[in-house]
């Protein structure tokens, strides 16, 4: 992965360096998407995460699909793909549909049977080509073996907007939101959403080896922005993001003593 210069400085002088933006864009905020007509699969583009929700311990991230950019949706059966470059291949592959003029759904591309892509939606229906399952356009089961009806997300559209929002969960385990060691904390970044320089502050309670990471949607580690011993106090890094991709990032902190945190930093 190409390397750029770092962008980040603080009271302990992070040594690390930050990734391609235009790589990370490609494999962390991003759904690719697929065309889904006539059985073909071409790229079209990539469409990065607006925002993400905390649900339960997973995130779900939101993704705005605008009409203009993927004209299929604009008529009534049209159909696309998408693909989250790093999730789990049950969580990854998504089928976007526009049921009705105002209806849209969006349901996982694997059968429940054995896992196979279903085909593209047709005559009201996805089949299996693999064993002969069928499921309505919400997903619904119709016809088995497979004995389940496909996983579906949530989908938003307002009647004359020009574009869906669907929301894919299950993006990162987030087991390692919220703090657990009294003392310790990890603040929100200011400004938030930035665009140039924004500061991270945080607390360390007693002497501790600090790692402060950046990591995408799906939490893989972009760079490391902290890496070294801390004396107690209070600590502040200015991070230059300007070289990153509009979308929704996450920072962790963690120490030697055991504490985690992760907060979210939004770049615009
Ligand atoms: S994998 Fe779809 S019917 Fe068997």
């Amino acid at each position: 992965m190409k390397k750029q210069q770092p962008h980040s400085s603080d009271t302990s002088s992070p040594s690390d360096l930050f990734h391609s933006r235009r790589d990370f864009l490609r494999t962390a905020l991003a759904v690719s998407v697929f065309s889904a007509t006539c059985g073909t699969q071409t790229l079209l583009g990539n469409v990065p995460a607006d925002d993400f929700k905390e649900v339960g311990s997973r995130l779900t991230g939101i993704f705005t699909l605008k009409f203009s950019e993927f004209p299929a949706l604009r008529a009534v059966n049209g159909s696309i793909r998408l693909q989250v470059p790093g999730a789990p291949l049950s969580l990854g592959r998504v089928v976007v549909t526009r049921l009705a003029q105002n209806e849209f759904s969006s349901v996982s591309e694997n059968c429940t049977h054995e896992f196979c892509p279903i085909e593209p939606f047709s005559n009201g229906r996805f089949n299996c080509l693999c064993h002969g399952s069928a499921f309505d356009g919400r997903g619904k089961l119709l016809q088995g073996p497979a004995t389940r009806s496909l996983p579906s997300y949530a989908t938003n559209y307002k009647a004359g907007d020009d574009f869906v929002q669907i929301e894919i969960p299950g993006l990162v385990v987030a087991s390692v939101l919220g703090d657990n060691q009294a003392g310790f904390s990890l603040a929100q970044n200011y400004p938030n959403p930035a665009s140039g320089q924004t500061t991270i502050e945080y607390n360390i309670e007693k002497q501790s080896f600090v790692t402060i990471s950046l990591l995408s949607i799906l939490g893989k580690e972009i760079s490391e922005l902290v890496k070294k011993d801390h004396e107690p106090g209070v600590y502040r890094i200015a991070t230059d993001v300007s070289h990153l991709s509009r979308g929704v990032y996450l920072y962790r902190m963690e120490t030697s003593t055991g504490f985690t945190q992760t907060r979210k930093l939004t770049v615009i």
